[in-house]
C-alpha cells in the first residue's frame, strides 16, 4: 500500500507534490520521492525513510517545473532503499505506483534479455522499462504507457511522467484505487480524496481498467475495453479530508478522544428523532457471513455475539485473507457483509468479489463513502467516524461496532424476535452511550500511570469472555501494533488448556470484565492466573473490583455499562493502554514500523 500523486500545475509542483504526500503518508512511510519535468527535462529525487527526508533533500537539491509526480512507499518487493523508491525511471519515463505487479519477473527477465537491465529490486520498475522500450521501439508516450499497462498483471494505481512533455501524464487503475483531480488550468492525480483536498474538492474517481491522459486543459478517459468513458465528477466535503492533530500531541490520541462525539454523529444518522433508520430489511436472510481484516475482523468477531444472541441469525466471521481460500458454502439465502475503515483493502475487496454473485446481498460497513468497497457492494453503510489518520485504528473500531450493534437491533426486529417496545429500549440506552465514552476516557491517567511498567514486559495477555473476548484480542492487537510487545489475547476460560503455562510474575495479564453474566467466570480465570503469580491488571467497574480486584496487581474502574455496551466502553482502556504504552517505549505512535493504514496489497 502507497501513495502517489500526479500534478500538471500552473506554478512550481515540488512543494505541491510533497503537500499531497504528507497527507498520503498514512498509505506507508518507507520512503517517498517525487520527479518533474522542467521544460524539457525530467529530473527526480528520493530519499529513504519519512517524508521530511524527502523535504531535505529538495532543501539543498532542488527540483523545479510544473508538471509532476510523488510516491510515499510500504515496501512490498525490496528493501526501503533509495534505489527502490518510486519514482521509477527508464529513458524517458517516470513511473510511481500503489500496487503489486504479479508477473514483474517475467518481465525482468524479457527486458534484460532485451538490454533494458533493471537497477533495483522492485516490481514496479518493469514498468518503466517496458515503456522505456516502447519508445525506444518509436511509440508515442501514449502508446508506449498504453502497450505497457496491456502487459501487467496483479493490481496497479499508476502515474506516468514523460521527458518532453510538459502537458501530459497518463494514469491507470487496476486493482488500486486512483482519483482524478480537476483544478482552474491545473489537473491532478491521486491515490484518494485526502491527497488532492488542498487543491481541489472536484473528483473523479477512476474504475477498474480505466486508462486516463492529463493535460492542463482536462482529462481523457478509456475503459477497460478502449471506450471513451464518461466518469461522474464529485464534490468531496472538504472539511472531511481535514488532517491535523487539534492541539494534540498524536493523532491517535485526537481520534480516542473523537469518539464520544463521532458516536453521537452515527446515533443521529442512524436513530434521527429516537427511530432506527437502517436501509436494511433482514427478514428473509438465513445466515450473515461477515468477512474483514485486523481491528475491523474483531468488530465482525463481536456482532457475531450480537447477531446471535440478540436476533437469533447464524452468523459466519472470516479473515478476509482466507474467506476465498477456504471455498466457502455461499448461498443467494444468505447476506455477506464486508467491514473496512479505508473501503480499500486489498484483503477485504477481494473477498467482496469472490463473494458478489454468490449471495443474497453485500453490504458494506465502511468510513470512507467513495471506496471502491463502498461502491462496489449492494449497500453501503457509513460508519460516520471522520477521517482516522493513525494507522491504530481506534474510533473507526467504536463506530464499526455501533453499526454493527444497530444492525443486529434491526435484524431482531424484522425477524420478529424483539418487539417495538424492546427495540425502542435499546434505542433509548444508545443515547447513553456518548456520556458513557466521555465517562471511559478517564481512564486515561491511571492508564498512563501504569504504562512504564507495561513498557518493561516481554509478553504481555489480555483475557476476556463472551463479546468481550474479541475486545481482548483487538487489545492485544493495539498493543502489538503500537508498541511493538509481543501480546496475546484469549478467551480467559482458554488459558488453562495450554497458554497459562506462559504465565509467571513477569508477565502482564490483563483482565477485562465487565459485570455481565460472565463476570463471575472471568474472575474465576483470573483468579487461576494469581494462584501463579500472574500480575492481572483488572479493568472493570467500580461493584467489580470491589468483589475481585483487592489482590490484583493493578485495577482500572470503568463505568457501569448495561452489557450490550460493554464492547464499545471497553475498547478504550485497550485503546488508552496501548497508547499510552507506545509513547512510555518512544515507538512512533502514528505510524508505526513496518505497518500502513490502507493495506491495499493481498
Ligand atoms: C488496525 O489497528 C490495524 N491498523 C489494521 O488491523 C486494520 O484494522 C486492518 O488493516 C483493516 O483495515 P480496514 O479497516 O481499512 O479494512
Amino acid at each position: 500500500m502507497c501513495g502517489i500523486i500526479g500534478i500538471l500545475g500552473k506554478n512550481e509542483v515540488a512543494p505541491q507534490l510533497v503537500e499531497a504526500l504528507r497527507r498520503l503518508e498514512y498509505r506507508g512511510y518507507d520512503s517517498a520521492g517525487i520527479a518533474t519535468v522542467d521544460g524539457t527535462t525530467l529530473d527526480r529525487r528520493r530519499a529513504v525513510g519519512k517524508l521530511v527526508n524527502l523535504s531535505d533533500v529538495l532543501v539543498h537539491d532542488p527540483l523545479r517545473g510544473k508538471i509532476g509526480i510523488g510516491h510515499t512507499r510500504w515496501a512490498t518487493h525490496g528493501a526501503a532503499t533509495t534505489l527502490n523508491a518510486h519514482p521509477h525511471r527508464a529513458g524517458r519515463v517516470a513511473v510511481v505506483h500503489n500496487g503489486i505487479i504479479e508477473n514483474f519477473r517475467e518481465l525482468r527477465e524479457e527486458l534484460a534479455a532485451d538490454g533494458y537491465a533493471p537497477e533495483s529490486q522492485t516490481d514496479t520498475e518493469v514498468v518503466a522499462l517496458l515503456a522505456a522500450r516502447a519508445m525506444d521501439r518509436g511509440a508515442s508516450p501514449r502508446d508506449a504507457a498504453f502497450s505497457t499497462i496491456d502487459r501487467l498483471e496483479g493490481a496497479f494505481a499508476l502515474a506516468f511522467l514523460f521527458d518532453g512533455e510538459g502537458d501530459m501524464m497518463i494514469g491507470a487503475r487496476k486493482g488500486s484505487p486512483l482519483a482524478v483531480g480537476h483544478g482552474e488550468g491545473e489537473m491532478f492525480l491521486g491515490s484518494d480524496a485526502i491527497a488532492l483536498a488542498p487543491f481541489t474538492n472536484r473528483i473523479t474517481y477512476l474504475e477498474e481498467g480505466d486508462r486516463v491522459i492529463l493535460t492542463r486543459e482536462g482529462a481523457e478517459i478509456t475503459d477497460a475495453s478502449g471506450r471513451r468513458a464518461n466518469r461522474s465528477l464529485a464534490r468531496i466535503d472538504v472539511g472531511a479530508t481535514q488532517i491535523d492533530k487539534g492541539g494534540f500531541r498524536h493523532f491517535m490520541a485526537k481520534e480516542i478522544a473523537e469518539q464520544p462525539a463521532v458516536l453521537a454523529d452515527a446515533l443521529a444518522r442512524y436513530v434521527p428523532g429516537g427511530k432506527l433508520d437502517m436501509p436494511l430489511d433482514f427478514s428473509g436472510v438465513e445466515r450473515l457471513t461477515l468477512v474483514a481484516c485486523g481491528t475491523a475482523h474483531y468488530a465482525c468477531h463481536v456482532a457475531k455475539y450480537w447477531f446471535e444472541q440478540i436476533a437469533r441469525l447464524p452468523v459466519e466471521i472470516d479473515i478476509a485473507s482466507e474467506f476465498r481460500y477456504r471455498d466457502p458454502v455461499l448461498t443467494d439465502r444468505q447476506w455477506a457483509i464486508f467491514v473496512s475503515q479505508s473501503g480499500e483493502t486489498a484483503d477485504t475487496l477481494a473477498a467482496l468479489r469472490h463473494a458478489a454473485e454468490k449471495v443474497g446481498k453485500t453490504v458494506a460497513v465502511v468510513n470512507v463513502p467513495t471506496s471502491s468497497i463502498a461502491r462496489e457492494v449492494d449497500v453501503a453503510l457509513p460508519i460516520l467516524a471522520g477521517v482516522e489518520v493513525g494507522v491504530a485504528s481506534t474510533k473507526a473500531f467504536s463506530c464499526q461496532l455501533l453499526v454493527l450493534l444497530m444492525m443486529a437491533l434491526k435484524a431482531a426486529h424484522d425477524r420478529g424476535i424483539m418487539n417495538d417496545a424492546a427495540l425502542q429500549a435499546h434505542l433509548d440506552d444508545l443515547r447513553a452511550l456518548p456520556g458513557l465514552m466521555n465517562q471511559a476516557m478517564t481512564t486515561a491517567d491511571p492508564i498512563r500511570g501504569l504504562a512504564d511498567d507495561l513498557a518493561e514486559a516481554q509478553d504481555i495477555l489480555f483475557l476476556g469472555r463472551g463479546p468481550i473476548y474479541p475486545l481482548a484480542l483487538e487489545g492485544a492487537l493495539k498493543l502489538k501494533e503500537l508498541s511493538y510487545i509481543h501480546a496475546e489475547g484469549y478467551a480467559s476460560g482458554e488459558l488453562k488448556h495450554g497458554p497459562i503455562a506462559l504465565i509467571d510474575a513477569h508477565v502482564p495479564v490483563i483482565v477485562l470484565a465487565p459485570r455481565d453474566a460472565l463476570f463471575d467466570k472471568t474472575v474465576s480465570n483470573m483468579q487461576e492466573v494469581m494462584a501463579r503469580h500472574g500480575r492481572v491488571l483488572l479493568i472493570s467497574d467500580e461493584t467489580g473490583l470491589r468483589e475481585a480486584g483487592q489482590d490484583c496487581w493493578r485495577t482500572i474502574r470503568m463505568p457501569e455499562v448495561p452489557s450490550i455496551l460493554a464492547p464499545l466502553l471497553y475498547a478504550v482502556p485497550a485503546q488508552l493502554l496501548a497508547y499510552h504504552t507506545a509513547v512510555a517505549k518512544g515507538t512512533d505512535v502514528d505510524q508505526p514500523r513496518n505497518l500502513a493504514k490502507s493495506v491495499t496489497v493481498e
